[in-house]
């Protein structure tokens, strides 16, 4: 039987970061969070085998953990790009634009909300406003914050990020 290859992916993840990272809570009353939060700080998302590493070693079921990861929007079930471009879609950006500029962002990475690109560079989440009204249309590359979109100026800072490493 031939194994595919995201079935391989899975079976290569090296879980010795995941084992420290329990390790350094395990004693301590409620270590779930703070074990969840240091597992995706190192993996940058919550491998499937870490759930279960973790169920195991902290003695909590897996369902329960699942229940953890679902309720907390800060926690990511599948790995994510190395630049999260998230495109404001609340009032304002939305009156000025946004749709455009998700639009942009879908054409030169094929990617729309939840999705990241094959190579890993790329997530697209599409966001309530983040604060920035006033320069709407808005959109932050991980910390980076740029307003007062058009399509050009939108092409010109996806290509600026895709011609990075
Ligand atoms: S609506 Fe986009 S920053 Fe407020």
């Amino acid at each position: 039987m031939t194994e595919t290859a995201e079935q391989e992916t899975v079976e290569e993840i090296d879980l010795t970061a995941a084992n420290q990272v329990i390790d350094k809570y395990i004693d301590m009353h409620g270590a779930l969070m703070p074990v969840l939060q240091g597992i995706q700080e190192e993996y940058g998302y919550i491998p499937e085998e870490t759930v279960h590493l973790t169920s195991e070693r902290l003695n909590v079921y897996a369902s329960q953990i699942y229940g953890v990861l679902t309720f907390y929007a800060q926690f990511h079930l599948q790995p994510r790009g190395k630049y999260i471009v998230r495109v404001c879609m609340g009032t304002a950006c939305h009156v000025k634009g946004a749709g455009r500029i998700a639009e942009t962002l879908k054409g030169h990475l094929g990617i729309e909300h939840a999705e990241t690109t094959e190579d890993l560079k790329f997530t697209a989440e599409y966001v309530a406003c983040i604060g920035a009204c006033g320069m709407a249309p808005v959109i932050m590359v991980n910390d980076a914050t740029y307003g007062s979109l058009t399509v050009q100026k939108m092409d010109d800072v996806v290509k600026k990020y895709m011609e990075m490493d």
